[in-house]
């Protein structure tokens, strides 16, 4: 039986990051995944993860099952954390959560709750989106509609072209959000837009779904959470899925979170039992580290001043790193590259066609996705030369 299963192609972002780490080539240039990098090279571990690490395996005296919802205070962090600690939504109780598997978990549970609530709810999506998008929301049985979203002439968001679009969703659908650092375009809403985009929500009932994995990558913490606000001000429900995958380094140990903002405390209540046993078919319970350690962080003072910081800088050299990386393809090219800084987060398109990227990867080992999606935490004072270098002479 099983001999008949086919290989199947790897992954298209992980199996590029898998070529890349394969190549030989000391000069290689690794933008493909989406993971923090330090000048050296290295995706580090926070100072305060580091702490709090020492601290819970000296306090730990069990490892038994975490509750199905997930860790108290990691919840209770990332409520505040995600909607502000004034938050009306938090303080009216409006809002349930579950932790779950990663941002990627979160948005799978997202995706149970919506085909509970409407089997035949569409999912319109941005033109371009995560591609994991598609199998992660796909596979709960949600089909999907476009909206176009980024607009490669101008490099920016066809803000236009996303409403007319998004004028057809009507009430039953849903309209997945890049909640800030748009992945893989980098090109965000501007806080207008995103009154624009709860006013449709309001008046064609719509429910945004949110992915929020890069709070704090894009202009800072509070900064890059205001689009999301402001839609949880207006618009009385909200599913959102948050990662501290990026911004507390915590990749491997798998913590998300998903919210639901409800109509009220019953329903948020409901929405909870539905995600329990939405996981309880999926995976059971959630991973125990990273959120034990996110709580921790989220309600110590000293702990969470400590993470800012770190983050803080984090979000600095990215944007230092779009400056340097937009003169000095400027200098090298020729040609205007200014959209790269002005865009947020980790990615930008670089604007390439797939055979430049291609040839880009056979012939100088410099590795982006297809769409010429890069990276920018990738880029350092070491190979900043040899990139805008080899991007030139494709041009
Ligand atoms: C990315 O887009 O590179 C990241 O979100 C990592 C992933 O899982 O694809």
């Amino acid at each position: 039986m099983l001999d008949k299963l086919e290989r199947l192609p790897a992954d298209t972002i992980l199996g590029l990051a898998a070529a890349c780490r394969a190549d030989p080539n000391p000069d290689k240039v690794d933008l493909t995944l989406g993971v923090y990098m330090d000048e050296q090279g290295l995706c580090p571990v926070f100072d305060a993860v580091r702490q709090a690490q020492q601290a819970l395996v000296a306090e730990e005296r069990t490892k038994v099952y975490m509750p199905p919802a997930g860790d108290e205070m990691f919840n209770l962090g990332m409520q505040r954390l995600v909607l502000g600690n004034d938050s009306p939504a938090l303080r009216d109780k409006r809002v349930g959560s579950v932790q779950a598997p990663g941002g990627c978990g979160a948005l799978r549970i997202g995706a149970e709750i919506i085909r509970a609530a409407a089997p035949d709810a569409r999912v319109w999506v941005s033109d371009p989106t995560w591609p994991v998008h598609f199998p992660l929301l796909g596979s709960s049985g949600l089909k999907f509609e476009t909206y176009r979203y980024y607009d490669p002439v101008s490099h920016g968001v066809d803000f236009d072209a996303m409403v007319t679009d998004l004028e057809q969703a009507r009430e039953g659908d849903v309209v997945l959000l890049h909640g800030c650092c748009h992945n893989p375009c980098g090109a965000d809403l501007a806080i207008e837009q995103w009154g624009v985009i709860a006013a449709m929500a309001q008046r064609q009932g719509f429910l945004p779904f949110v992915d929020f994995a890069y709070q704090g990558l894009g202009d800072g913490l509070e900064e890059d959470a205001a689009g999301l606000r402001l839609i949880v001000e207006r618009v009385p429900e909200v599913i959102i899925a948050a990662s501290c995958s990026k911004n507390m380094g915590l990749y491997r140990e798998r913590t998300g979170i998903a919210l639901f903002v409800c109509r009220d405390e019953a329903n948020a209540q409901a929405l909870v039992s539905q995600a329990l046993v939405a996981a309880r078919r999926i995976y059971s319970m959630p991973p125990a580290h990273g959120a034990l350690l996110a709580g921790r962080i989220l309600a110590s003072d000293t702990l969470s001043a400590s993470w800012r910081s770190e983050l803080d800088a984090m979000c600095r050299r990215i944007n230092g790193l779009r400056t340097a990386l937009r003169h000095k393809l400027e200098e090298k090219s020729g040609r205007d590259f200014g959209f790269i800084e002005r865009e947020k987060g980790m990615f930008s398109f670089l604007g390439l066609s797939p055979e430049q990227a291609l040839r880009l990867r056979s012939e100088r080992s410099v590795y982006m996705l297809d769409s010429s999606r890069i990276n920018v935490a990738g880029v350092n004072a070491r190979n900043i030369d040899y990139l805008a270098q080899a991007v030139a002479s494709v041009l």
